[in-house]
């Protein structure tokens, strides 16, 4: 039985294939590259040593996903496809709920047609819009999203619990990141933004490297203990790690649906993330006080005890070694 992988090419499905190879799984991937590169398969197959299935194909396109079902036996798929550029999805919101919404309903109505009911939605602490609490659990009040990108996933995790109820035979589990950065230690796959990175510790690297001139830090008298915004960054491998665990408690569970915040429970403001980045990696990143960014809140961190006492799931790794692994592979030559 092989697990499908949507988006398997990009930055957090990239990194879960990893994981989901070492722990010995059949995997398919489809990816469209809308938003990442061909070399990373080769890069996960280097890392890992095994190999798996890949069909360059757009989720959206019913015939041909329905082939990868005739194809193989799936027997969950982890749904990693989609825009996630929260400024651009205020530009194009039609094309952000049609590739999100619609792309999520062609594979489950596909997944519903061949009988396969276990599913893993990347979700986004984003869906929490303005915090009811800190920090967050997962019984916090979800809704007034600031951009198309946070509702679309709002929209997704309301359609897995609708579908949920219409047939309790779903075995679900909707996983809320926090900021997920950082890389593969061996720096062979990370995250590859296009352009000029909105996020800021793709920003923050290509500062250090030299490829953009200084770091706006976008306010500087939030209510926090800087002044600067506070987030929960989340090393992407500790976050592919929890994929596994979810899917371990989908084998265990068999019917069912569950939510998981997946952060490491501390906030880090973005002065924190500045000086850590300079820290490891001896470079000097420049930097200005500019205005807030529209639609940002000031706190944000997870309560991460759901997901460890219930998937026995927790974050390893610190903001060094996001740091570390972010340089370590931007900076790949
Ligand atoms: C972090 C902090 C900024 C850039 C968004 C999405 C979320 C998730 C991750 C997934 C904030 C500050 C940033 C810069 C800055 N998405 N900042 N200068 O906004 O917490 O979350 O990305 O795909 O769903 O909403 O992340 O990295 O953009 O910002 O000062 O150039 O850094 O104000 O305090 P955010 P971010």
């Amino acid at each position: 039985m092989a697990i499908l992988v949507t988006g398997g090419a990009g930055f957090i499905g990239s990194h879960t294939v990893v994981e989901l190879l070492n722990e010995g799984k059949e995997v398919v991937i489809i990816d469209n590259f809308s938003n990442s590169k061909k070399e990373v398969l080769d890069a996960i197959r280097k890392i890992t040593n095994k190999d798996f299935k890949f069909y360059e194909i757009d989720y959206l396109d019913r015939e041909k996903l329905e082939k990868v079902f005739e194809e193989n036996k799936i027997d969950a798929v982890l749904n990693f496809a989609g825009f996630k550029s929260v400024g651009e999805s205020i530009e194009k919101p039609i094309e952000y709920y049609t590739n999100n919404i619609s792309g999520a309903l062609v594979l489950l109505d596909t997944m519903r047609k061949y009988g396969v009911k276990n599913f893993i939605f990347s979700s986004s602490a984003t869906v929490y819009g303005e915090p009811e609490r800190i920090p967050l659990t997962e019984d916090c009040k979800t809704g007034s999203t600031t951009n198309p990108y946070g509702t679309s996933k709002l929209y997704i995790e309301q359609i897995l619990k609708d579908i949920y109820t219409s047939d309790p035979s779903w075995n679900i589990c909707i996983l809320r990141y926090f900021n997920p950065v950082g890389a593969h230690e061996s720096g062979l796959i990370g995250e590859e933004p296009q352009g000029i990175p909105n996020n800021l510790m793709p920003y923050v690297a290509r500062v250090a490297l030299g490829t953009l001139k200084e770091l706006s830090i976008y306010g500087d008298d939030y209510d926090t203990k800087d002044g600067t915004g506070v987030r929960d960054y989340i090393h992407v491998v500790d976050l592919a790690k929890g994929h596994i665990k979810a899917l371990q408690k989908l084998e265990k569970e068999k019917q069912g649906l569950f939510i998981y915040n997946l952060g490491t429970g501390k906030g880090y403001s973005v002065l924190d993330m500045v000086k850590a980045f300079e820290k490891v990696t001896g470079k000097k990143v420049a930097y200005k006080i500019a205005p807030r960014r529209e639609g940002d809140i000031a706190t944000c961190y997870a309560d991460p005890k759901k997901a460890k006492e219930e998937l026995g799931w927790q974050a390893d790794l610190g903001i060094d070694e996001m740091c570390r692994d972010s340089w370590n592979y931007i900076n790949r030559g």
